[in-house]
């Protein structure tokens, strides 16, 4: 459990805040960061619908959370029907959990897609040369094209995958902040308002 130190002085929604943003800006940079691979969740035909991503870019200002997806994605259509959704981050040396709400935007042709086109490497590429995910196969498959299956595409190959890139970005509404320790939890709620202040409270854990 987490050190009881900090538990013993009084703490500040400030700098729990200051917390949460080190940890995604971290998570954006360290693989093997828990909070690179977060849980996101969509809405779909009334139901929730899970799955991980790996974080790609975090926003402090106007906080936002962006991922890369296929263009092809049944994700991409749910969040065309329903712009709400969710993602959970959990850090288990920390215990800290993160349920964050937003509203998400899906960018193709535009100065964020071309950026993170750009910032994304030709082996990552590879996934948008390849068929969409979700689609049935009679076989089991890779979705990839039978001459990329085990190599990184050229530069030139990696381009023709572009056009099924999307990123997705979701504006932080909300962040529910839990933190695990022996001495009690604690737990924080973010609440960002349309005139940009931001609502704090503290939840019973
Ligand atoms: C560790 C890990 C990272 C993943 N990262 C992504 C990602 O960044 N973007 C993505 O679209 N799918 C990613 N996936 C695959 C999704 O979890 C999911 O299987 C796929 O996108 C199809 O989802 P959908 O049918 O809900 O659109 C990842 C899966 C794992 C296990």
């Amino acid at each position: 459990m987490k050190s009881e130190s900090i538990w013993e002085k009084p703490i500040s929604h400030g700098e729990i805040l200051k917390n949460i943003w080190k940890h995604l800006d971290l998570a954006t940079l360290e693989r093997h960061h828990p909070f690179h691979t977060p849980v996101f969740g969509t809405v779909c035909d009334n139901a929730p619908n899970l799955r991980v991503v790996v974080l790609r870019r975090f926003w402090r200002k106007t906080p936002r959370l962006a991922f890369h997806t296929h263009l092809g994605s049944p994700k991409i259509s749910e969040i065309r029907a329903n712009p709400n959704v969710s993602f959970a981050f959990y850090h288990p040396k920390e215990k800290l959990q993160l349920r964050v709400k937003g509203r998400a935007t899906i960018h193709t042709n535009d100065d964020l897609a071309e950026e993170q086109w750009q910032a994304t490497e030709l082996f990552s590429r590879r996934c948008y040369v390849g068929e969409a995910p979700t689609q049935e196969s009679r076989k089991p498959t890779s979705g990839l094209p039978g001459n990329l299956i085990d190599r990184e595409p050229t530069r030139e190959e990696s381009e023709t995958g572009k056009a099924n890139f999307a990123v997705v970005a979701a504006n932080i509404e909300s962040i529910d902040c839990l933190e695990l320790a022996v001495k009690g939890h604690r737990r924080s709620l973010f609440i960002w308002r349309e005139d940009n202040q931001i609502e704090m409270k503290w939840l019973t854990p």
